[in-house]
């Protein structure tokens, strides 16, 4: 099938580069002229694995990066819309880049088109897409038929072509039987073992991935106010998180406590699903209680160290490993790690980071104007002299360490963990001072 992909950010890239991978016919649009040179030169805006392997092996075959629209969507038969939806300071999502495409192409289009909503919006805004498309076209008397698609994206970021290749379901909603099974052939290469196409209506289906992330977030806020009680109660999370996750109603995944969710997702969703709501009359209840148990999860790690080191941290240094939210990933949004390193800056400390991956973008985005930090290339050299080690991003590389490199490098040998990594009676027996998240 000949495709257009409108942005060229984690989900734009992704899809563009496996419906490529397919066979079919790609090409992917952003208005970031720099981004497309580079797209074309084989340099990737993000770090994902397997992306860039996979981009340019299909570059110039199947796949082709350009900044203009009206280049590739008059022969195409479905227009993915992936641009960002950020989330404005009132929590309402951001829609003025996502409804400017939509506008775009009702001025460009000249042939029947399936327009598929790829990024997360509110529900409704299928809605709103149509009506654009249909002035649009009026305003030019063209009267061709057009169909609009929702079309959630439920990858994750580190393992998002896998997902994405994958996927556990792909959720349709759609108007008519046509459409439907366009999209079905679509996506047929990517479950041949299973059925895994779940056909709804359009609002369902915008719902559905709300619903998702939002529930998600749920299973984390959960365990994470258990593992606050469990602290209260003398109990140990990592035990109950077993415990429980052997029932299969529940589940072992997504479970882990930790320092609190972040990325471009869970945190702007929940808000959004929260807005959403209000916006059509319904105030939240559970929903709001999921943002608010991790808005103080973020900080738990820096209240840590404040209740062992005092208010007044201006003569101590912290070594951090792991900036992004999550391993695997070079994605700092939202990440816990920001939180607590402001919070110890705040209190007269110093710190020093190291991340495999994400130095540059934490800069860029959060710590460029900040002072008292020092950056490291090597998880050992970012210890020297350091009066505590800060874990705040699970990356395989800190799974093992060298637990003597660590006490040698280290003023005293104390870890404050935000993901639960280390046997706490293995490190106590080395001689540690060991903080974990649920656990005293
Ligand atoms: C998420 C959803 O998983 C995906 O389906 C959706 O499309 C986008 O949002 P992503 O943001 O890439 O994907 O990250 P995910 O792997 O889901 O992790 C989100 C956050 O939750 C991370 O900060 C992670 O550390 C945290 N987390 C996850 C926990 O604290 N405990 C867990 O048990 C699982």
């Amino acid at each position: 099938m000949k495709i257009t992909v409108i942005g060229c950010g984690y989900v734009g890239l992704t899809s563009g580069a496996c419906f490529s991978e397919m066979g079919n016919q790609v090409t992917c649009i952003d208005l970031d002229s720099t981004k497309i040179k580079n797209l074309n030169k084989g340099i990737i805006p993000i770090f994902e694995p397997g992306l860039t392997n996979l981009i340019i092996k299909n570059s110039n075959k199947t796949l082709f990066f350009h900044d203009n629209l009206s280049y590739s969507l008059l022969n195409s038969e479905i227009v993915f819309i992936a641009v960002g939806t950020p989330m404005k300071e009132n929590g309402d999502v951001e829609l003025k880049y996502f409804l400017e495409a939509t506008k775009q192409i009702g001025k460009i289009i000249k042939n029947d088109i399936i327009i598929v909503n790829k990024s997360t919006v509110p529900v409704g805004t299928a809605d709103k897409v149509k009506k654009i498309i249909k002035e649009e076209l009026d305003k030019r008397s063209e009267n061709l038929s057009f169909s609009v698609v929702s079309n959630p994206e439920f990858l994750k970021e580190g393992t998002a072509i896998t997902d994405f290749m994958k996927p556990d379901r792909i959720v349709i909603g759609a108007e008519s039987e046509e459409t439907f099974n366009k999209m079905e052939q679509l996506y047929s290469p990517f479950f041949r073992t299973h059925d895994r196409f779940i056909r709804m209506d359009i609002r369902s289906s915008e719902m559905t991935k709300y619903a998702a992330n939002a529930m998600l977030a749920t299973k984390i806020s959960f365990i994470n106010e258990i593992a606050v009680i469990c602290e209260k109660v003398g109990a140990d999370v990592n035990k109950v998180r077993i415990g429980i996750g052997s029932d299969s109603r529940i589940g072992y995944n997504f479970i882990y406590p930790g320092a609190g969710y972040g990325g471009s997702c869970f945190p702007k969703d929940v808000k959004a699903l929260h807005k959403i709501a209000k916006n059509f009359g319904y105030e939240t209840k559970l929903i709001s209680s999921v943002e608010k148990v991790n808005d103080a999860q973020k900080l738990i790690i820096a209240n840590k160290v404040i209740d062992k080191f005092g208010e007044d941290l201006s003569s101590k240094n912290f070594a951090i490993w792991g900036l992004s939210f999550k391993p695997g990933t070079d994605d700092v949004r939202e990440a816990p790690s920001i939180y607590v390193i402001k919070e110890l800056l705040e209190k007269g400390a110093s710190v020093k980071v190291y991340d495999p991956k994400a130095i540059d973008k934490a800069k860029e985005l959060y710590l460029s104007e900040l002072n008292n930090i020092e950056y490291f290339d090597s998880k050992y050299q970012v210890l020297d002299n350091a009066d505590a080690l800060i874990l705040m991003t699970e990356w395989k590389e800190f799974r093992s360490p060298d637990f003597e490199e660590i006490k040698l490098k280290l003023k005293s040998p104390i870890i404050f963990d935000g993901r639960n990594q280390y046997n706490f009676f293995n490190l106590k027996e080395k001689g540690f001072e060991y903080y974990q998240i649920g656990k005293i």
